[in-house]
């Protein structure tokens, strides 16, 4: 007889997102004539750039011909963008080519490299953040200890086996400062901690002073695993791209994960590849930085007025998002801001227990939309 996994049973009942989507739907199902602006999920809404778009073209031609048609991807992804990718994206630090995973989705890599770990783990994951760590953990029945501040793993000498760090903070924007993330690789080496280090947002940082990947921090290559997306980067929620670096000096960690890759996928789409690919050729990377920038003024005028009214803290944003002290309970703000206003938002209860009083927007709307936005809550928010 077939037997459940019970710890499938633990989980909530919906994946936060798949929540929200269903809210919305009821009250545009109950109320037709009105509408709404989603400010919840982050998700893109510019089209895609025009390198992306030649490039896919590019790779149906080649798709097209008898001579240059190409089948099953690599596991791993084509050496002609990994190249690209670590030419570009990692010019001054040193990673090798099969250091290098393209996938459809950091969300995939980062629950399922679970597989190639032991369960009954203890993993350190920050409170708020991003829910997938703590799904993925609950299902391999991990045990999850939760963290403020990264400093205190340290200063609690937390005996962990993974460490999450999500930078910058998917909710709540924060970036970690060098010293802090120096501090941490040490305590990680140490200890023998891998650290899962998920930069999907390392594109939308402003701050000068701070680093963009893992490895910019000495001997984290022994310890770190990095997570990276081309989702928010490159406009590429409908098309699916990313990439995951797992260094060869963290024990036989590669040779397992490549080992996962290839039973369990058979790689990246081949259109996805080239439509990034084409944008790293054609030295076009300034088309992605300009939806980024649109996307990133969006966010500074959500901050701005949420910043005036004292409810959030960080003046100058490094994400797409705005965390929200609404003082209130996220759920009930949600349905007062959806029933009042006609905005949706994510209820920052959904990113862990420290989120119960806050909501996150986020920048991904339209310009025009972001304004629209804010114009209805000037006018009576409370
Ligand atoms: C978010 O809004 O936090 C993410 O886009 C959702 C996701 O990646 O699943």
């Amino acid at each position: 007889m077939y037997r459940i996994n019970n710890n499938y049973l633990k989980l909530e009942n919906n994946y936060l997102f798949s929540k929200i989507a269903e809210e919305k739907q009821n009250y545009l199902r109950n109320n037709p004539e009105k509408e709404l602006i989603d400010l919840s999920i982050g998700d893109v809404t510019l089209p895609l750039v025009s390198s992306v778009q030649k490039g896919i073209k590019n790779g149906l031609e080649l798709l097209s011909c008898n001579s240059t048609f190409s089948g099953y991807p690599p596991a791993s992804g084509h050496d002609f963008l990994k190249n690209k990718i670590l030419n570009v994206d990692y010019k001054n630090i040193p990673i090798d080519l099969d250091e290098l995973f393209i996938s459809d989705s950091s969300k995939g890599d980062i629950t399922h490299i679970l597989d190639i770990l032991d369960n009954n783990l203890n993993v350190a994951i920050q409170d708020p953040v991003y829910p997938v760590y703590v799904d993925s953990n609950i299902i391999r029945g991990n045990n999850i200890i939760f963290y403020d501040s990264i400093e205190e793993i340290i200063e609690k000498k937390l005996d962990v086996d993974i460490i999450y760090i999500c930078n910058p903070n998917n909710p709540t924007g924060k970036l970690l400062p060098r010293e802090t993330l120096e501090k941490i690789v040490s305590y990680a080496l140490n200890y023998n901690i891998l650290i899962f280090y998920d930069s999907a947002y390392e594109a939308f940082i402003q701050d000068k002073n701070a680093i963009h990947s893992i490895y910019e921090i000495k001997d984290a290559k022994k310890v770190a695993i990095e997570f990276r997306s081309f989702s928010k980067t490159a406009g590429y929620t409908p098309l699916r791209l990313a990439y995951t670096i797992v260094p060869k000096e963290i024990s036989n960690l590669n040779i397992l994960f490549k080992r996962l890759k290839s039973t369990k996928y058979n790689g990246p789409s081949y259109l996805s590849e080239y439509g990034i690919y084409s944008v790293y050729k054609d030295n076009n990377l300034h088309e992605l930085k300009e939806n980024i920038s649109y996307y990133l003024k969006n966010t500074q005028i959500l901050n701005d007025y949420f910043y005036f009214k004292g409810m959030t803290n960080e003046k100058e944003v490094n994400s797409p998002y705005v965390w929200i002290n609404v003082k209130n309970d996220s759920w009930d703000y949600f349905y007062y801001l959806l029933n009042n206003f006609g905005i949706v938002c994510t209820p920052g209860s959904g990113f862990g227990k420290n989120g119960k009083t806050y909501i996150r927007l986020t920048g991904f709307n339209t310009f025009e939309n972001t304004l629209k936005a804010i114009d209805i809550l000037k006018k009576d928010l409370k």
